[in-house]
């Protein structure tokens, strides 16, 4: 796996058009300062894509979409198409957030359907898995994992010369403050990436792991010194720009 990190910023529904300038104020003389050799990538909300598509075009920041909806346009009311996303100049779109499988119903067959069509439109899927509480505790935290690839294994195999992204994000471990343990992490995406060189057909360079759950700076650079995790996914701790250019300047040791 190689070694720069990417950082994804996902701002869920927060933050207005004022914030975002705001934001962009305080973390760009920031970024110029310290010049971070990662990958950062910002997901704000979709009423802000063409405004930070302004703000950021010049720098070798990117951006994305928290979500989207996989047919490829017509009668299907407040919705947002793949198109429209490329058009805001996006290069990620975020899938299957837990938060969208609890609140929207978001299934394995959604999450496939968007997977397929966010790589048919060459935009790279940030796609999200992990267990629960009560399925961890209960032992079933593999099976859990397993059955959320599953979909996501068949719907890569046509698609094998892409980029993915997988985000680990145990549902526990969001919003909450506390972080799955370092062991936990491990054993985690150590799982998950065997489970993609399962496959005959897997070019592990097109594939990145990333942890989501409680992130700040001071648990970064551990969690990152980890082989098996290519970045992090940072909830609330990216609406700070202060903190999120120490996340994002976090080195692998
Ligand atoms: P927190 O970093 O706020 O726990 O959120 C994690 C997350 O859900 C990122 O997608």
């Amino acid at each position: 796996m190689e070694n720069n990190l990417l950082f994804i910023a996902n701002w869920k529904m927060n933050n207005a058009y004022a914030d975002l300038v705001s934001y962009f104020n305080i973390f760009l003389p920031l970024y110029n300062q310290t010049k971070p050799v990662n990958d950062v990538v910002f997901l704000p909300p979709f009423t802000l894509l063409y405004l930070i598509k302004e703000i950021l075009k010049a720098t070798n920041l990117k951006w994305g979409a928290q979500n989207f909806y996989y047919e490829s346009k017509g009668a299907f009311t407040g919705e947002i198409s793949a198109l429209m996303i490329k058009d805001t100049g996006s290069t990620y779109v975020l899938i299957g957030h837990s938060e969208r499988r609890k609140y929207f119903k978001e299934n394995s067959q959604i999450i496939a359907n968007k997977l397929h069509k966010a790589f048919s439109e060459n935009i790279i899927p940030i796609v999200c898995v992990g267990e629960t509480l009560e399925e961890r505790k209960s032992g079933k935290t593999f099976s859990v994992l397993a059955n959320q690839m599953k979909p996501i294994l068949k719907t890569y195999q046509n698609f094998i010369n892409k980029e993915i992204v997988v985000a680990y994000e145990p549902v526990w471990a969001i919003g909450t403050g506390v972080n799955a343990t370092i062991e936990e992490i491990k054993e985690s995406h150590s799982f998950i990436l065997s489970l993609f060189l399962k496959q005959s057909w897997v070019n592990d360079s097109n594939i990145k792991i990333v942890y989501g759950g409680s992130i700040d700076s001071k648990i970064t650079p551990a969690i990152v010194s980890l082989d098996v995790v290519n970045g992090c996914l940072v909830g609330g701790a990216s609406l700070k720009p202060e903190e999120f250019i120490k996340i994002v300047n976090t080195i692998r040791s």
